[in-house]
């Protein structure tokens, strides 16, 4: 399906004014404080990047690679750590960056091995939940949008490695 045949759902305005308030929302909480937050690749990539840029204070970044899905839209529910992250957690301010939660398998997978590794503490944020989708009970503090159970694409979401530099998000039909 070519890329102009899929409509906005969640506009870029919509997204860049969400994504302001998430950064404010994540300082407030956290004054003074240097965060790290690791970006979940690829998916979350645009998110990080729109979220560090609207975001005060002092911020480093992080990245991994996991793996929940083959190319489809359906979870395997086998989670796999393709690229790790380049640096420890020892003593730092943690957030994730997600782009959508749905079963909730693969956070909740990445929360218990970023624990283990002793942050001083760990937050996650995701751009999107769908919790009708939910398998397992995973805590997110900061949400950018709840949606319905549908197939999304774009701003770093794909399907089968497509449509992830979409400026907007769309529904696959
Ligand atoms: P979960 O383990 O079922 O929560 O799935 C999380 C991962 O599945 C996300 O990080 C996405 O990579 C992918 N995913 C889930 N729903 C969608 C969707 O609607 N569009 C694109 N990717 C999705
Ligand atoms: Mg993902």
């Amino acid at each position: 399906m070519p890329t102009a045949s899929i409509p906005p759902f969640i506009t870029t305005d919509a997204l860049k004014n969400r994504i302001t308030e998430l950064a404010a929302e994540i300082r407030r909480d956290a004054p003074g404080e240097s965060l790290h937050l690791i970006c979940v690749l690829k998916g979350g990539v645009m998110f990080l990047s729109d979220l560090v840029r609207a975001m005060e204070g002092d911020v480093s970044m992080d990245f991994m690679a996991l793996s929940s899905y083959g190319s489809g839209t359906t979870s395997s529910g086998e989670v796999r750590v393709i690229k790790d992250l380049d640096y420890g957690l020892e003593g730092r301010h943690v957030i994730i960056v997600e782009d959508i939660v749905d079963t909730g398998l693969t956070l909740h997978y990445l929360q218990e091995i970023l624990r283990a590794r002793n942050p001083k503490s760990l937050k996650t944020a995701c751009l999107l939940s769908k919790p009708s989708r939910r398998k397992i009970d995973v805590s997110v503090d900061y949400i950018g949008f709840t949606i319905e159970d549908r197939f999304v694409v774009g701003y770093g979401l794909d399907y089968a490695e497509q449509y992830r530099n979409l400026p907007y998000i769309g529904v696959l039909q």
